[in-house]
This record gives structure tokens, C-alpha cells and sequence, in this order.
């Protein structure tokens, strides 16, 4: 298993009038190598959660594992080096954290401040920057040269160059246009694909029904809901309850089943929604 929370609270601003909580007894497991979905409205501990899974932040009180490391509230700043170089954490606008003269020493940064050589952290460089969708003449640039959207890539590029086994992206698609963003998520799903652990916070419900498959639902810094995304959309009570948005396809496939389609489970997306209404007009073309 990959991560696991064990009654984890964390609070803000702790013994001062400013005192937050965070989160509120939060406990699950997320098993290695699947694609996590976080979820919740504004202000419910989604990045508060994520920046405890590389020890940014300590919980205050409960357990954490993260790939085999122990994180609690006295975890030495020490320790955390072998934690940080298996979690990447991409923050939200990571293009505000970009500081060095050009593209490629940007994304050489955290591969040489995991130890690997300089040749290696190279490679790796050059690799992810092509990977991101970033041409070779942009390497020599100074990252302030470039639009919001390609200055985006290269800070996504600088943590997926050390490989880290657990990706973690905070809203990574956000104020990319819709092109820009389905090539990010297919990078982030071969990512998954190839065996590490991918884990999104994300208010977009099209894009968790396409790739996620598990979710985390927080509220208020209470995990409300941990299961597939499947089964969360196909409780429509339960998503309007809390004030979610509908998938488009699980949309679609209300109104499909009200014109007689039938459908032994929600497909979720596009393709397995195609495929099933193919199969139902091929049975009715068949009657
Ligand atoms: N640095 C901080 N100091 C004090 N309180 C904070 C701090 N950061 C977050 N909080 C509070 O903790 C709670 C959770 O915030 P968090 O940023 O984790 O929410 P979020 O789900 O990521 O929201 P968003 O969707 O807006 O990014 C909120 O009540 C917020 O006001
Ligand atoms: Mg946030």
C-alpha cells in the first residue's frame, strides 16, 4: 500500500486567536499504483492533506505512512529528505516557484537535489521537458520568457524528471486551455500507467470520472467519502447532498436511461459510455 492516515488531525495557528482546524480525524488507505481523485468544495483541507503526504506539513496529532516512511508530529526535518524524494508535490500555480536562469537547470534542480549525477539529471531534464510538450529550443530560455501555460510545464516537468513514486498535483490543469490540459492529464495517466501512484486534487468532476480511479470527498476538513468514483456518481442524492458537480457522462446516461436505454452500471467515461450505447442500438437493431 502507498499511503495510509491514521486518525489525523492538523491544526492551523495552533494556541493562537487565529487557530484553524484543518482536518479532523481523517483516516484511510490509498493503494500503490492507482490514480486518486481528492475532491470538496473551497476551504474543505484538500491541500492541507496533500502537503501532509511529503511532510510539509506535520500532522498534528495521528499517523501517517507514506511509502513505507512514518510521518507523525515529531518527524525530524531529517528524515523527510527520503520521503520528499519519493513524493513529488506540484503546487497550485508551480509556476510561481520557478527561479532559476533557464528551462533545463529548472528541471535539473530536483533530480541533482536527489543525488542523482549531473549527466543523469540531464537526460532526465532534457527527457521530461520534451515529455511535457516542450520543444528543445526552449531549454536555453529563462522560464520568465514563457507563457503561463508552457511555464506550467516546465514546473510539472522539474518534478516528474526525479521520477518520484508518488506524484501528487494540486489542480495542475488549472487556466490551461482544454487541449493543453487533456494532454497533462494523458501525461499524468501513462505516469500511472508505468506504475507509480498518482494523486490529484481536482474540482473537476470530467476530468476525476475520466482518469481517477478512487476518490477522497473532504468537507468542512472531514473525510466524508472514500470509494471509486463510479460508485460516488451513482448516487446522485448523495453528490447533490454535498453540493458536487454531475460527470457530463453520468449526466448523459440519466437522460439516456429515461429514453429506454439500460445500463447494468454508470459508465463513467467517454469511451465506456460510447461503447455501451453502441452494444444497446446494436441489441435494438438486432430486435
Ligand atoms: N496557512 C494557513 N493558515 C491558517 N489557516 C489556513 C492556512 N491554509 C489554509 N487554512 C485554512 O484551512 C482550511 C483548509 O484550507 P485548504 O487550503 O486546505 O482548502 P482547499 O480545499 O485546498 O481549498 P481550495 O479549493 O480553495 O484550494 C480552510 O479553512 C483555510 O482557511
Ligand atoms: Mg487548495
Amino acid at each position: 500500500m502507498s499511503i495510509e492516515f491514521k486518525n489525523v488531525d492538523y491544526v492551523y495557528a495552533s494556541g493562537t486567536p487565529f487557530q484553524t482546524q484543518g482536518l479532523i480525524d481523517i483516516s484511510f488507505k490509498i493503494e500503490k499504483g492507482s490514480f486518486v481523485a481528492i475532491a470538496g468544495h473551497t476551504g474543505s483541507g484538500k491541500s492541507t492533506l496533500m502537503q501532509h503526504f511529503d511532510g510539509l506539513l506535520l500532522p498534528s496529532k495521528g499517523e501517517i505512512t507514506v511509502a513505507g516512511e512514518q510521518i507523525n508530529a515529531n518527524t525530524s526535518s531529517k528524515s523527510l529528505k527520503a520521503i520528499r524524494k519519493k513524493v513529488g508535490l506540484v503546487f497550485q500555480f508551480p509556476e510561481n516557484q520557478l527561479f532559476e536562469e533557464t528551462v533545463l537547470k529548472d528541471v535539473m534542480f530536483g533530480p541533482l537535489n536527489f543525488g542523482f549525477s549531473e549527466q543523469k539529471a540531464k537526460e532526465q531534464a532534457v527527457e521530461w521537458i520534451k515529455k511535457v510538450g516542450l520543444s528543445e529550443d526552449m531549454m536555453d530560455k529563462s522560464p520568465f520568457e514563457l507563457s503561463g501555460g508552457q511555464m506550467r510545464r516546465v514546473a510539472i516537468a522539474g518534478v516528474m524528471a526525479y521520477e518520484p513514486e508518488i506524484l501528487c498535483l494540486d489542480e495542475p490543469a488549472a487556466g490551461l486551455d482544454p487541449e493543453g490540459q487533456k494532454q497533462m492529464f494523458e501525461i499524468f495517466k501513462d505516469y500511472q500507467r508505468a506504475g507509480h501512484t498518482v494523486i490529484l486534487i481536482s474540482h473537476n468532476m470530467d476530468d476525476i470520472s475520466e482518469y481517477a480511479d478512487d476518490m477522497l470527498v473532504l468537507e468542512h476538513g472531514h473525510l466524508i467519502k472514500h470509494a471509486c468514483p463510479q460508485e460516488i456518481f451513482s448516487d446522485q442524492e448523495w453528490v447533490k447532498k454535498h453540493y458536487l458537480d454531475e460527470p457530463a457522462t453520468s449526466r448523459l446516461t440519466r437522460e439516456l436511461q429515461k429514453g429506454g436505454f439500460q445500463f447494468s452500471e454508470m459508465p463513467l467515461t467517454i469511451e465506456s459510455l460510447v461503447s455501451k450505447v453502441a452494444n444497446e442500438l446494436k441489441k435494438k437493431g438486432a430486435n
